[in-house]
């Protein structure tokens, strides 16, 4: 016969590669908290709903409290041959308190149970993910007064296009972040929806309280259908698809890093501490944690497909397929994680160079926009009008081997072909791309007072977002002592019904 729980109608156990092959043990020690947090609010109900004897509620709870001590001092190791963390949990909990323990699987299945473990952790994810992306937000908004006027080339088809400020390009990125933040928690309200009690499948003959165990465990409803509950993993879908959408963003800010950080742009320089050399050419200094956080970004955009591959083929009922989402989606929220983190501390010790920033856009025409509005809101010329001399101006000057810095040429070149009067000291200021940069006046555009408008109202978002997301993981570590707590008054002799009186819903 099997030794396994499940073990009784097998007349032998499955060979050590079959169980390597098909256990998550390895992969579930993330869930272990989450399962056993899950496990004292199933007892406690079960209790509650009359499902189980007081006295065996109690047995159960000591031993699952011991069992939450062990673990939080690290002493609760997972052992591969019981398959998961949930024969894991079920296993130590019959070693320790005796048969009463194989109490506690009373109406329950792996197959909810695995769901409302990966929803907490998920949840908490969501949480770290989304404070860390707006505390990057925030440094990205809240950088110094001088970087509004630190000029860099603003690139359209990698063409210099105009001059913008380096806070105009940090405020751009932010906005990006914000949305990626907001994109990860309008999941929460798919998230935060307790699977338990759905059972295998089709729920159960026996009276259970689901808005009990919800409320223990932080869940704002139970799930409304047991079949979807135990099935449905759209939910990681959503979550890796904004990763992954997430990390092309932050794979998009770091490649126009590793660009402007070489010897030919020059304008940005990252610190030491995010670069590596080269064993063979001493010169080398590599921005290696932004090209990683283009290259890693891979990962989530495979945890997506990967995702949506593993799940297609599967009609509704669990079946193990569905395993398979742990190992690629949770490495694919780690590694995003970390790029997040390591970004946001390299974005802190990143310069930029707005004296070579400013150099460039004088040598490559990066003003010639302004020349034309200027043709438009002084000489009363048609904008289009206005565009083609000023583009034949560029085509002449190019020719000549001139910049608009030979303010000489362009001058009498604009008077000569055009009949167009500017001043050589007027023509300096107006293609002058620090000048440029603080005449830009638009709503959202890069002039230094907007882009100080764009700090201020996004950083007081940032602000209440930030509030938010602590609020929600304080109400998480409420519901967790909640639990605990009504865990150890049952064990300490409170009745069941006294405390149901003072906290059930
Ligand atoms: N370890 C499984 C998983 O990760 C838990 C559910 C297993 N259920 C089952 N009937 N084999 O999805």
């Amino acid at each position: 016969m099997s030794e396994k729980l499940w073990g009784g109608r097998f007349s032998s156990d499955i060979t050590d590669d079959v169980l390597r092959y098909t256990e998550t043990a390895s992969v579930d020690s993330r869930m272990l908290e989450h399962d056993l947090w899950q496990n004292i609010a199933h007892v406690l109900m079960l209790g509650y709903a009359g499902i189980n004897t007081e006295s065996d509620t109690r047995a159960l709870l000591a031993g699952l409290l011991e069992m939450e001590g062990t673990r939080a001092d690290g002493g609760l190791k997972l052992d591969i041959r019981q398959e998961d963390v949930h024969l894991n949990t079920e296993f130590m909990l019959i070693e320790r308190i005796g048969p009463v323990g194989g109490r506690m699987h009373t109406a329950r299945s792996r197959n909810d149970q695995v769901q409302t473990d990966a929803r907490m952790v998920t949840r908490e994810w969501l949480l770290d993910a989304s404070e860390e992306l707006l505390l990057f937000a925030q440094d990205l908004l809240g950088c110094s007064e001088a970087e509004r006027e630190t000029v860099l080339p603003g690139y359209t088809h990698s063409q210099a296009a105009q001059p913008i400020s380096a806070a105009f390009w940090k405020a751009a990125h932010a906005q990006a972040l914000l949305r990626d933040a907001a994109r990860l928690m309008d999941s929460w309200k798919r998230i935060n929806i307790n699977p338990l009690g759905s059972c295998a499948l089709a729920g159960t003959t026996f009276g259970l309280d689901r808005d009990y165990t919800s409320r223990l465990l932080g869940f704002d409803a139970p799930m409304a259908n047991a079949l979807d509950a135990t099935s449905t993993r759209d939910w990681t879908v959503e979550v890796a698809a904004s990763a992954a959408s997430g990390a092309v963003n932050l794979s998009r800010m770091q490649e126009e890093i590793v660009t402007w950080s070489s010897n030919e742009y020059a304008l940005v320089e990252v610190h030491d501490s995010f670069a590596t050399g080269s064993s063979i050419m001493p010169q080398k200094k590599n921005p290696v944690v932004a090209e990683l956080a283009r290259g890693k970004s891979g990962r989530a955009v495979g945890a997506l497909v990967q995702l949506l591959v593993m799940e297609k083929s599967v009609g509704l009922g669990y079946s193990c397929d569905l395993q398979e989402d742990k190992p690629v989606y949770w490495g694919a929220l780690d590694t995003y994680l970390d790029t997040i983190r390591l970004c946001r501390r390299q974005n802190l010790q990143t310069t930029f160079n707005g004296t070579r920033g400013r150099e460039l856009c004088w040598d490559n025409f990066s003003t010639a926009t302004e020349i034309a509005n200027i043709l438009v809101s002084r000489f009363n010329t048609p904008f289009r009008t206005a565009h083609r001399f000023t583009g034949d101006l560029v085509n002449a000057a190019l020719a000549a081997g001139h910049t608009l810095r030979d303010v000489a040429f362009t001058t009498a070149f604009l008077r000569d072909e055009h009949d167009i009067e500017i001043s050589e000291a007027d023509m300096r200021q107006i293609c002058d791309p620090l000048n440029t940069l603080r005449s830009y006046i638009s709503a959202g555009s890069t002039g230094p007072a907007r882009v100080a408008e764009q700090q201020a109202q996004s950083l007081s978002d940032v602000a209440k977002r930030l509030t938010e997301t602590r609020q929600m993981r304080s109400r998480l570590g409420e519901a967790k002592a909640e639990s605990l707590r009504t865990a150890r008054s049952v064990v300490s002799g409170e009745s069941l019904t006294e405390f149901t009186m003072e906290v059930g819903v």
